[in-house]
Protein backbone atom coordinates (compact mmCIF):
# COMPACT_ATOMS: atom_id res chain seq x y z
CA UNK A 1 0.00 0.00 0.00
CA UNK A 2 0.52 3.80 -0.50
CA UNK A 3 2.09 5.43 2.48
CA UNK A 4 2.11 9.54 2.53
CA UNK A 5 4.36 11.24 4.10
CA UNK A 6 3.80 14.58 5.31
CA UNK A 7 6.87 16.92 6.26
CA UNK A 8 5.88 18.88 9.49
CA UNK A 9 8.16 21.66 11.04
CA UNK A 10 8.10 21.89 14.13
CA UNK A 11 8.27 25.45 16.05
CA UNK A 12 8.29 24.25 19.67
CA UNK A 13 9.13 27.89 20.98
CA UNK A 14 9.45 28.57 25.12
CA UNK A 15 8.16 27.38 28.15
CA UNK A 16 5.43 24.81 28.03
CA UNK A 17 5.43 25.29 24.17
CA UNK A 18 8.11 22.63 24.12
CA UNK A 19 6.62 20.20 26.92
CA UNK A 20 2.98 20.23 24.50
CA UNK A 21 4.63 20.25 20.91
CA UNK A 22 6.88 17.07 22.35
CA UNK A 23 3.86 15.66 23.55
CA UNK A 24 1.96 16.24 20.00
CA UNK A 25 4.26 14.46 17.60
CA UNK A 26 4.43 11.22 19.98
CA UNK A 27 0.41 11.25 19.20
CA UNK A 28 1.01 12.40 15.71
CA UNK A 29 3.35 9.30 15.13
CA UNK A 30 1.24 7.15 16.86
CA UNK A 31 -1.68 8.08 14.82
CA UNK A 32 0.02 7.69 11.72
CA UNK A 33 1.70 3.86 12.72
CA UNK A 34 -1.87 2.74 13.34
CA UNK A 35 -3.77 4.37 10.85
CA UNK A 36 -1.04 3.00 8.67
CA UNK A 37 -1.80 5.04 5.49
CA UNK A 38 0.50 8.34 6.12
CA UNK A 39 3.12 9.30 8.26
CA UNK A 40 4.69 12.35 9.72
CA UNK A 41 8.27 13.30 9.14
CA UNK A 42 9.26 16.23 11.66
CA UNK A 43 11.49 18.85 11.29
CA UNK A 44 12.43 20.41 14.86
CA UNK A 45 13.34 24.41 14.13
CA UNK A 46 15.27 25.34 17.65
CA UNK A 47 14.13 28.70 17.16
CA UNK A 48 13.03 30.67 20.86
CA UNK A 49 13.61 33.33 23.13
CA UNK A 50 16.18 31.47 25.02
CA UNK A 51 18.00 31.08 21.54
CA UNK A 52 17.12 34.92 21.27
CA UNK A 53 18.78 35.70 24.02
CA UNK A 54 22.06 34.09 23.10
CA UNK A 55 22.10 35.12 19.52
CA UNK A 56 19.37 38.21 18.82
CA UNK A 57 17.42 36.85 16.62
CA UNK A 58 14.36 34.48 16.71
CA UNK A 59 14.82 33.16 12.85
CA UNK A 60 17.41 33.30 10.36
CA UNK A 61 17.44 35.44 7.21
CA UNK A 62 16.09 32.56 4.92
CA UNK A 63 14.09 31.17 7.47
CA UNK A 64 10.95 31.79 5.70
CA UNK A 65 12.21 30.01 2.32
CA UNK A 66 13.41 26.99 5.18
CA UNK A 67 9.38 26.91 6.21
CA UNK A 68 8.10 27.22 2.70
CA UNK A 69 9.39 23.81 1.73
CA UNK A 70 6.68 21.75 4.46
CA UNK A 71 3.31 20.87 4.14
CA UNK A 72 2.16 22.35 7.51
CA UNK A 73 4.46 24.09 10.61
CA UNK A 74 3.40 22.79 13.88
CA UNK A 75 3.92 25.87 16.78
CA UNK A 76 3.81 25.61 20.82
CA UNK A 77 4.27 29.06 22.17
CA UNK A 78 6.52 31.93 22.33
CA UNK A 79 7.06 34.40 25.06
CA UNK A 80 9.68 34.56 28.13
CA UNK A 81 10.05 37.16 30.97
CA UNK A 82 13.19 37.61 29.71
CA UNK A 83 11.92 39.70 26.03
CA UNK A 84 9.03 42.08 25.84
CA UNK A 85 6.48 40.31 24.40
CA UNK A 86 5.98 42.59 21.49
CA UNK A 87 9.67 41.41 20.34
CA UNK A 88 8.89 38.02 20.84
CA UNK A 89 5.68 38.46 18.62
CA UNK A 90 6.90 40.08 16.08
CA UNK A 91 10.08 38.48 16.06
CA UNK A 92 8.47 34.98 15.77
CA UNK A 93 4.95 34.20 15.03
CA UNK A 94 3.41 37.35 13.51
CA UNK A 95 5.66 37.51 10.44
CA UNK A 96 5.26 33.49 9.74
CA UNK A 97 1.82 34.56 9.69
CA UNK A 98 1.75 37.21 7.77
CA UNK A 99 4.53 35.96 5.10
CA UNK A 100 2.67 32.58 4.58
CA UNK A 101 -0.56 34.25 3.51
CA UNK A 102 -2.86 32.62 6.69
CA UNK A 103 -4.83 35.08 6.46
CA UNK A 104 -7.80 32.97 8.00
CA UNK A 105 -7.08 31.63 11.97
CA UNK A 106 -9.99 28.91 12.66
CA UNK A 107 -10.41 28.80 16.16
CA UNK A 108 -13.39 25.69 17.29
CA UNK A 109 -14.71 26.12 20.95
CA UNK A 110 -16.42 23.29 22.42
CA UNK A 111 -17.34 22.01 26.18
CA UNK A 112 -14.58 19.60 25.95
CA UNK A 113 -15.95 16.06 28.68
CA UNK A 114 -14.61 16.87 31.74
CA UNK A 115 -14.03 20.27 31.54
CA UNK A 116 -15.59 22.40 34.23
CA UNK A 117 -17.86 25.77 32.49
CA UNK A 118 -17.21 28.24 34.69
CA UNK A 119 -21.33 30.11 34.50
CA UNK A 120 -24.09 28.48 35.47
CA UNK A 121 -25.84 28.36 32.11
CA UNK A 122 -22.73 27.14 30.17
CA UNK A 123 -22.74 23.92 32.80
CA UNK A 124 -26.13 23.03 32.34
CA UNK A 125 -25.93 22.70 28.52
CA UNK A 126 -22.50 21.90 27.80
CA UNK A 127 -23.69 21.69 24.24
CA UNK A 128 -25.09 25.09 23.66
CA UNK A 129 -21.43 26.07 23.24
CA UNK A 130 -20.22 24.83 20.31
CA UNK A 131 -18.54 27.52 18.09
CA UNK A 132 -16.52 28.19 15.47
CA UNK A 133 -14.47 31.88 15.54
CA UNK A 134 -13.07 33.01 12.09
CA UNK A 135 -10.42 35.62 12.53
CA UNK A 136 -9.39 37.61 10.17
CA UNK A 137 -5.17 36.88 10.66
CA UNK A 138 -3.06 39.55 8.00
CA UNK A 139 -4.08 43.44 8.52
CA UNK A 140 -7.12 45.13 10.84
CA UNK A 141 -5.76 46.20 13.92
CA UNK A 142 -2.41 43.86 13.45
CA UNK A 143 -1.53 45.19 10.24
CA UNK A 144 2.11 46.67 12.41
CA UNK A 145 1.47 50.23 10.79
CA UNK A 146 2.07 53.51 12.55
CA UNK A 147 5.27 54.43 14.62
CA UNK A 148 6.51 56.58 17.29
CA UNK A 149 7.62 60.22 17.65
CA UNK A 150 9.88 62.13 20.11
CA UNK A 151 9.85 58.73 22.14
CA UNK A 152 10.94 59.23 25.92
CA UNK A 153 9.90 62.52 26.20
CA UNK A 154 6.69 64.26 27.58
CA UNK A 155 5.30 64.69 23.37
CA UNK A 156 5.54 61.39 22.60
CA UNK A 157 2.67 60.66 19.47
CA UNK A 158 2.54 56.84 18.91
CA UNK A 159 -0.06 55.99 16.06
CA UNK A 160 -1.25 52.56 15.35
CA UNK A 161 -3.14 52.50 12.16
CA UNK A 162 -5.62 49.26 11.15
CA UNK A 163 -5.55 48.49 7.61
CA UNK A 164 -9.08 47.36 6.16
CA UNK A 165 -9.10 46.08 2.31
CA UNK A 166 -11.64 44.95 0.11
CA UNK A 167 -9.52 41.92 -1.00
CA UNK A 168 -8.53 41.42 2.83
CA UNK A 169 -12.19 41.73 4.03
CA UNK A 170 -14.03 39.32 0.80
CA UNK A 171 -11.97 36.81 1.22
CA UNK A 172 -12.40 36.06 5.03
CA UNK A 173 -16.09 36.79 4.35
CA UNK A 174 -16.10 33.92 2.00
CA UNK A 175 -14.01 31.63 4.12
CA UNK A 176 -16.74 32.40 6.90
CA UNK A 177 -19.71 31.50 4.97
CA UNK A 178 -18.25 28.60 3.29
CA UNK A 179 -17.42 27.79 7.08
CA UNK A 180 -21.07 28.38 8.01
CA UNK A 181 -22.31 26.16 5.28
CA UNK A 182 -20.19 23.09 5.74
CA UNK A 183 -21.97 22.89 9.66
CA UNK A 184 -24.91 21.73 10.60
CA UNK A 185 -26.72 24.63 11.77
CA UNK A 186 -25.09 26.88 8.81
CA UNK A 187 -25.81 29.90 10.45
CA UNK A 188 -23.06 32.98 10.84
CA UNK A 189 -22.76 35.71 13.34
CA UNK A 190 -20.55 38.75 11.44
CA UNK A 191 -19.26 41.27 14.21
CA UNK A 192 -18.30 44.77 14.08
CA UNK A 193 -18.18 48.20 15.68
CA UNK A 194 -18.98 50.17 12.80
CA UNK A 195 -21.26 52.46 15.11
CA UNK A 196 -18.30 54.47 16.52
CA UNK A 197 -15.27 53.23 13.87
CA UNK A 198 -16.89 54.73 10.53
CA UNK A 199 -14.20 53.92 7.83
CA UNK A 200 -13.07 50.57 7.95
CA UNK A 201 -15.42 48.67 9.93
CA UNK A 202 -18.03 50.34 7.60
CA UNK A 203 -16.30 48.71 4.87
CA UNK A 204 -16.36 45.27 6.43
CA UNK A 205 -20.02 45.57 6.77
CA UNK A 206 -20.63 46.87 3.20
CA UNK A 207 -18.60 44.03 1.47
CA UNK A 208 -20.41 41.43 3.79
CA UNK A 209 -23.70 42.29 2.64
CA UNK A 210 -21.98 42.10 -0.76
CA UNK A 211 -21.22 38.45 -0.01
CA UNK A 212 -23.99 37.22 2.17
CA UNK A 213 -25.90 37.76 -1.27
CA UNK A 214 -24.03 35.21 -2.79
CA UNK A 215 -25.51 32.44 0.30
CA UNK A 216 -29.23 33.61 0.39
CA UNK A 217 -31.04 30.85 1.78
CA UNK A 218 -28.01 28.75 2.53
CA UNK A 219 -26.39 30.36 4.93
CA UNK A 220 -28.74 32.39 7.86
CA UNK A 221 -26.83 35.24 9.15
CA UNK A 222 -27.00 37.98 11.38
CA UNK A 223 -24.90 41.28 12.77
CA UNK A 224 -23.55 42.17 16.24
CA UNK A 225 -21.43 45.05 17.72
CA UNK A 226 -18.48 43.68 19.07
CA UNK A 227 -19.44 44.91 22.98
CA UNK A 228 -22.99 43.29 22.51
CA UNK A 229 -21.85 40.39 21.45
CA UNK A 230 -19.60 39.35 24.56
CA UNK A 231 -22.74 39.75 26.48
CA UNK A 232 -24.70 37.15 23.87
CA UNK A 233 -22.01 34.75 23.65
CA UNK A 234 -21.90 35.05 27.88
CA UNK A 235 -26.54 34.93 28.41
CA UNK A 236 -27.83 33.08 24.88
CA UNK A 237 -24.76 30.81 24.08
CA UNK A 238 -26.78 28.43 22.12
CA UNK A 239 -27.99 31.08 19.60
CA UNK A 240 -24.30 31.37 17.73
CA UNK A 241 -22.84 29.04 15.32
CA UNK A 242 -19.81 30.59 13.38
CA UNK A 243 -18.53 34.07 13.77
CA UNK A 244 -16.85 36.47 11.79
CA UNK A 245 -14.54 39.21 13.42
CA UNK A 246 -11.83 41.40 12.62
CA UNK A 247 -8.01 40.43 13.83
CA UNK A 248 -8.37 42.36 17.37
CA UNK A 249 -12.29 41.76 18.21
CA UNK A 250 -12.00 37.66 17.43
CA UNK A 251 -8.54 37.71 19.23
CA UNK A 252 -10.52 39.00 22.29
CA UNK A 253 -13.74 36.65 21.32
CA UNK A 254 -11.87 33.54 21.43
CA UNK A 255 -9.86 34.31 24.74
CA UNK A 256 -13.83 34.95 26.04
CA UNK A 257 -14.83 31.37 24.50
CA UNK A 258 -12.19 29.57 25.77
CA UNK A 259 -12.36 30.77 28.96
CA UNK A 260 -16.32 29.90 28.85
CA UNK A 261 -15.78 26.14 27.48
CA UNK A 262 -13.86 26.31 30.84
CA UNK A 263 -10.04 25.77 29.96
CA UNK A 264 -7.77 27.85 27.91
CA UNK A 265 -5.41 24.27 27.97
CA UNK A 266 -7.70 22.49 25.59
CA UNK A 267 -8.44 25.49 22.75
CA UNK A 268 -6.85 25.03 19.80
CA UNK A 269 -6.11 27.28 16.56
CA UNK A 270 -5.71 26.98 12.78
CA UNK A 271 -3.93 29.46 10.99
CA UNK A 272 -4.59 29.05 7.35
CA UNK A 273 -3.30 29.88 3.70
CA UNK A 274 -6.65 28.55 1.93
CA UNK A 275 -5.63 29.00 -1.69
CA UNK A 276 -2.49 26.50 -0.11
CA UNK A 277 0.47 28.09 -1.41
CA UNK A 278 1.95 28.43 1.76
CA UNK A 279 1.95 26.10 4.77
CA UNK A 280 -0.47 26.63 7.29
CA UNK A 281 -0.08 26.80 10.60
CA UNK A 282 -1.35 24.48 13.83
CA UNK A 283 -0.83 26.08 17.46
CA UNK A 284 -2.99 25.48 20.16
CA UNK A 285 -4.37 29.07 21.97
CA UNK A 286 -2.42 29.35 25.15
CA UNK A 287 0.98 30.39 25.42
CA UNK A 288 4.54 29.93 27.29
CA UNK A 289 2.98 29.68 30.60
CA UNK A 290 6.03 30.47 32.64
CA UNK A 291 4.13 29.85 36.25
CA UNK A 292 4.04 26.44 35.45
CA UNK A 293 6.46 26.00 32.40
CA UNK A 294 9.58 22.87 33.79
CA UNK A 295 7.02 21.56 35.90
CA UNK A 296 5.60 19.09 33.55
CA UNK A 297 1.86 19.32 34.10
CA UNK A 298 0.99 21.66 31.64
CA UNK A 299 -2.38 20.12 29.57
CA UNK A 300 -1.57 19.46 26.57
CA UNK A 301 -5.04 18.60 24.89
CA UNK A 302 -4.82 22.26 23.13
CA UNK A 303 -2.01 20.84 21.02
CA UNK A 304 -3.68 17.43 20.54
CA UNK A 305 -6.76 18.98 19.14
CA UNK A 306 -4.75 21.54 17.28
CA UNK A 307 -3.00 18.46 15.77
CA UNK A 308 -5.93 16.87 14.50
CA UNK A 309 -6.80 20.12 13.03
CA UNK A 310 -3.78 19.65 10.94
CA UNK A 311 -4.38 15.97 10.06
CA UNK A 312 -7.76 17.42 8.85
CA UNK A 313 -6.05 20.21 6.50
CA UNK A 314 -2.98 18.31 5.32
CA UNK A 315 -5.20 15.45 4.33
CA UNK A 316 -7.71 17.55 2.09
CA UNK A 317 -10.87 15.58 2.85
CA UNK A 318 -9.22 12.48 2.73
CA UNK A 319 -8.36 12.09 6.93
CA UNK A 320 -11.54 13.95 8.18
CA UNK A 321 -12.78 10.75 9.83
CA UNK A 322 -8.66 10.37 11.24
CA UNK A 323 -8.86 13.50 12.72
CA UNK A 324 -12.87 12.78 14.37
CA UNK A 325 -11.69 9.74 15.73
CA UNK A 326 -8.73 11.23 16.92
CA UNK A 327 -10.73 13.87 18.89
CA UNK A 328 -13.05 10.71 19.94
CA UNK A 329 -9.52 9.45 21.63
CA UNK A 330 -8.64 12.53 22.88
CA UNK A 331 -12.42 13.19 24.66
CA UNK A 332 -12.21 9.58 25.73
CA UNK A 333 -9.13 10.61 28.13
CA UNK A 334 -10.87 13.78 29.27
CA UNK A 335 -13.53 11.93 30.88
CA UNK A 336 -11.59 10.26 32.82
CA UNK A 337 -9.87 12.35 36.43
CA UNK A 338 -7.21 9.94 36.22
CA UNK A 339 -5.88 10.75 32.72
CA UNK A 340 -7.03 14.45 32.56
CA UNK A 341 -4.46 17.23 34.06
CA UNK A 342 -4.27 19.58 36.72
CA UNK A 343 -6.25 22.53 35.15
CA UNK A 344 -8.81 20.24 34.71
CA UNK A 345 -9.60 19.09 37.96
CA UNK A 346 -8.00 15.91 37.24
CA UNK A 347 -4.87 14.42 39.02
CA UNK A 348 -2.85 13.41 35.38
CA UNK A 349 0.63 15.18 34.55
CA UNK A 350 1.06 16.04 30.87
CA UNK A 351 3.11 12.64 30.22
CA UNK A 352 0.20 10.52 31.75
CA UNK A 353 -2.07 12.85 29.84
CA UNK A 354 0.01 11.50 26.28
CA UNK A 355 0.34 8.44 27.07
CA UNK A 356 -3.36 7.73 27.91
CA UNK A 357 -4.28 9.39 25.13
CA UNK A 358 -1.62 6.86 22.91
CA UNK A 359 -3.31 3.71 24.69
CA UNK A 360 -7.20 5.65 23.74
CA UNK A 361 -5.55 5.93 20.14
CA UNK A 362 -5.53 1.90 20.14
CA UNK A 363 -9.27 1.37 21.39
CA UNK A 364 -10.85 3.78 19.19
CA UNK A 365 -9.03 2.58 16.09
P1 LIG B 1 -0.63 31.79 28.96
O1 LIG B 1 -1.63 31.19 28.05
O2 LIG B 1 0.78 31.39 28.76
O3 LIG B 1 -1.03 31.48 30.48
C1 LIG B 1 -2.22 31.97 31.10
C2 LIG B 1 -2.58 31.08 32.31
O4 LIG B 1 -3.13 29.85 31.86
C3 LIG B 1 -1.37 30.73 33.16
O5 LIG B 1 -1.75 30.67 34.52
C4 LIG B 1 -1.01 29.35 32.69
O6 LIG B 1 -0.39 28.53 33.65
C5 LIG B 1 -2.36 28.75 32.29
N1 LIG B 1 -2.21 27.83 31.16
C6 LIG B 1 -2.00 28.16 29.86
N2 LIG B 1 -1.86 27.08 29.10
C7 LIG B 1 -2.00 26.02 29.92
C8 LIG B 1 -1.94 24.60 29.73
N3 LIG B 1 -1.75 24.06 28.51
N4 LIG B 1 -2.12 23.80 30.81
C9 LIG B 1 -2.34 24.33 32.02
N5 LIG B 1 -2.40 25.64 32.28
C10 LIG B 1 -2.22 26.49 31.24
O7 LIG B 1 -0.77 33.37 28.80
P2 LIG B 1 0.10 34.56 29.48
O8 LIG B 1 0.50 34.17 30.86
O9 LIG B 1 -0.69 35.77 29.25
O10 LIG B 1 1.39 34.67 28.58
C11 LIG B 1 2.63 34.02 28.88
C12 LIG B 1 3.58 34.26 27.71
O11 LIG B 1 3.07 33.60 26.54
C13 LIG B 1 3.74 35.72 27.34
O12 LIG B 1 5.08 35.93 27.00
C14 LIG B 1 2.83 35.89 26.11
O13 LIG B 1 3.24 36.91 25.23
C15 LIG B 1 2.98 34.53 25.46
N6 LIG B 1 1.86 34.16 24.60
C16 LIG B 1 2.16 33.53 23.43
C17 LIG B 1 1.16 33.07 22.60
C18 LIG B 1 1.57 32.35 21.36
O14 LIG B 1 2.68 31.87 21.26
N7 LIG B 1 0.71 32.20 20.39
C19 LIG B 1 -0.24 33.26 22.92
C20 LIG B 1 -0.48 33.88 24.21
C21 LIG B 1 0.55 34.31 25.00
MG1 LIG C 1 -4.96 35.98 22.13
Amino acid sequence: TNTTTYNIASIPGDGIGVDVTEAAEAVLNKLAETVGTFKFNFTTFDWSSKKYLERGWYMPEDGMQQLSKYDAIYFGAVGSPDVPDHISLWGLILPIRKYNNQYVNVRPTRVLPGTVAPLAQCQKRPQDIDWMIIRENSEGEYAGQGGTTHENSPDTIATEVAIFTRVGIERIMRFAFETAKSRPRKKLTMVTKSNAQRHGMVLWDKVFHEVAKEYEGVVEWDKMLVDAMTVRMVNKPESVDTIVATNLHADILSDLAAALAGSIGIAPSANLDPTRKYPSMFEPIHGSAPDIAGQGIANPVGAFWSAAEMVRWVGQGKLDKVADDFMQAIENVTSNPKTRTKDMGGSANTKETTEAVIKQIDVVF
